[in-house]
């Protein structure tokens, strides 16, 4: 009996109205919010740097959920804890360490995540299980918002929840998902759903009941 989140990623929202962005998903049915933060240089795209991610805390009442898809990524894990991130999830790709990685991620006392794009196999994670709260599962390749969602990553989500036994750790997918890609996807073992176009297509902070109706759809 798990309990289904759906973390609608602001990467889709109106980059001039964030705090009401924010406050009308939450209002509207949000269990997260997902903060999408790109480097230019792990993927080809910049977003939210600390002071932005610091800036949206005071409007989130649900839960902030940090996306960092930048290498190298230790150097900037105290900055997210300190901006007020409540799980931090770090790429398997960012760097040789990703064990040090999550152990610095716990040493800030906030939840961690590690995400595994589309071509990385679930089998890396196996040594990592025990200091992950959450595992995200790329279903596209990081970097854009509004891209189709990759079938094979359906399979993997089956894969990584037999590994994870026991364990209580949440399993998220991020890319393409819709009403038509969830179905397989909690039936495969996952729990959390990361949303962009699909949560704000037709909607706006003026018409924020499309919101609600998007976020009920999924
Ligand atoms: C992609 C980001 C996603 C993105 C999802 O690199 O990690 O969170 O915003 O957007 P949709 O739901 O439109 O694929
Ligand atoms: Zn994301």
């Amino acid at each position: 009996d798990r309990s289904i989140k759906i973390a609608p990623s602001i990467l889709s929202a109106d980059f001039a109205n964030f705090g009401q962005e924010i406050r009308a998903i939450e209002a509207q049915g949000a269990d997260w919010v997902h903060v999408d933060v790109m480097d230019g240089h792990f993927v080809p795209n910049l977003t939210f740097g600390p002071p932005a991610v610091k800036a949206f805390r005071p409007h989130v009442k649900t839960f902030m959920d940090v996306h960092l898809m930048i290498a190298p990524v230790d150097p900037y894990i105290e900055a997210y804890a300190e901006a007020g991130a409540d799980m931090i999830t770090a790429h398997w790709e960012a760097g040789p360490h990703p064990h040090r990685t999550l152990q610095a991620i716990k040493a800030t006392g906030k939840m961690a995540g590690i995400s595994l794009n589309p071509g990385t196999p679930a089998s890396v994670i196996s040594e990592l299980l025990d200091l992950v709260d959450m595992v995200l599962v790329m279903s596209v390749n990081p970097g854009f918002g509004g891209q189709k969602f990759i079938p094979s990553s359906i399979e993997k989500v089956r894969q990584v929840r037999e590994m994870i036994g026991h364990r209580e750790i949440m399993i998220q997918v991020d890319g393409g998902v819709d009403p038509n890609t969830v179905g397989p996807l909690v039936a495969a073992g996952a729990d959390c759903f990361v949303a962009g176009s699909a949560v704000f297509k037709g909607g706006s902070v003026d018409n924020p009941a499309a919101y609600g109706e998007n976020i009920r759809a999924i």
